[in-house]
């Protein structure tokens, strides 16, 4: 079997593209640009990677990107304050709290904190709750992305087996709750395993998986004895070794043969979270000004 690659980047540029072209119209017909807000706290190599490319992509899509970087020792009262600011800023559409925050400031406090409206990356309460029962909502990112990114290869999901390894709440619940759900991009039949997945019942699952979905954030996690042939393998994980390269959690070179479609790391799942947080953006905005 010929495998093929996922290409988070070419879908991506496709998506922001098209983005780009419904703002230059907007702007044209006298709208201000759409605006998202990223707030960083601290230093975090990582957060510092993702931040970049988030800003990048706003320039590409013709958004207004701003970034405000807070420093580490903000106690929790001076973000909420911040974050309550930017909630009554109408000049913002969208508003991003780059995770993880400080130890001494609850992660929750901050989520629960943003203006639904401005939930970019779906993780507030009310959007988690409305895109679980189907309605509408903003989608968490990489989850989104990882549903546009099989879309832009016509994957089948409607009847499919899936596995997704991990439950966080930004990647692993989501996608499987989405993947279940009758929205355009599901009606599969998820299983969800996370750390307290017996091995052998891990095993069983993902050896009959059509799609499986792995986001633990442990480089090598998945091999090539624990998949089927054909599968299509979605891979989250972001890892940066001692040697400076950065991989996933499958071990690409031993299971890439095996499937018929895999994510590449980096390239794959990453590029495709922030153009799902564009076409977020794009929707507060669309919402705010009451564009179809
Ligand atoms: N940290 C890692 N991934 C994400 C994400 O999708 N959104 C935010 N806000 N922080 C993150």
């Amino acid at each position: 079997m010929q495998m093929k690659l996922l290409d988070g980047k070419k879908c991506a540029e496709h998506l922001v593209a098209d983005i780009s072209l419904k703002v230059a119209g907007y702007v044209a017909s006298g709208l201000r640009k759409p605006h998202m807000t990223i707030i960083l706290v601290g230093k975090h190599a990582p957060s510092e990677s993702y931040v970049k490319s988030k800003i990048v992509s706003c320039e590409k899509a013709g958004f207004e990107g701003n970034l405000i970087r807070l420093p580490e020792e903000i106690n929790e009262a001076e973000l909420l304050e911040r974050i309550h600011g930017i909630n009554n800023d109408q000049t913002t559409d969208g508003l991003i709290v780059q995770l993880p925050v400080p130890k001494h400031i609850d992660q929750q406090n901050i989520i629960n904190a943003i203006a639904p409206e401005k939930d970019i990356d779906g993780f507030h309460p009310t959007n988690f709750g409305r895109m679980t029962l189907g309605q509408k909502a903003f989608r968490p990112a990489t989850a989104y992305g990882i549903c546009k990114l099989l879309q832009f290869y016509e994957i089948p999901i409607k009847g499919k087996h899936c596995v997704v390894i991990g439950r966080s709440n930004i990647v692993g619940k989501p996608i499987s709750i989405m993947l279940s759900n009758d929205f355009d991009i599901g009606n599969a039949t998820v299983t969800l395993t996370h750390i307290e997945t017996p091995r052998e019942l891990l095993l069983d699952e993902t050896r009959r998986a059509d799609i499986v979905i792995v986001a633990v954030g442990i480089p090598g996690f998945v091999t090539e004895d624990m998949v089927k042939p054909g599968v299509v393998l979605i891979d989250v994980g972001i890892n940066r070794l001692e040697n400076g390269k950065l991989v996933g959690d499958v071990d690409f070179e031993n299971v890439a043969p095996k499937c018929s479609w895999i994510t590449p790391v980096p390239g794959g799942v990453g590029r495709m979270t922030v153009a799902a947080l564009m076409i977020n953006t794009l929707m507060a905005y669309q919402n705010n000004f009451n564009l179809a």
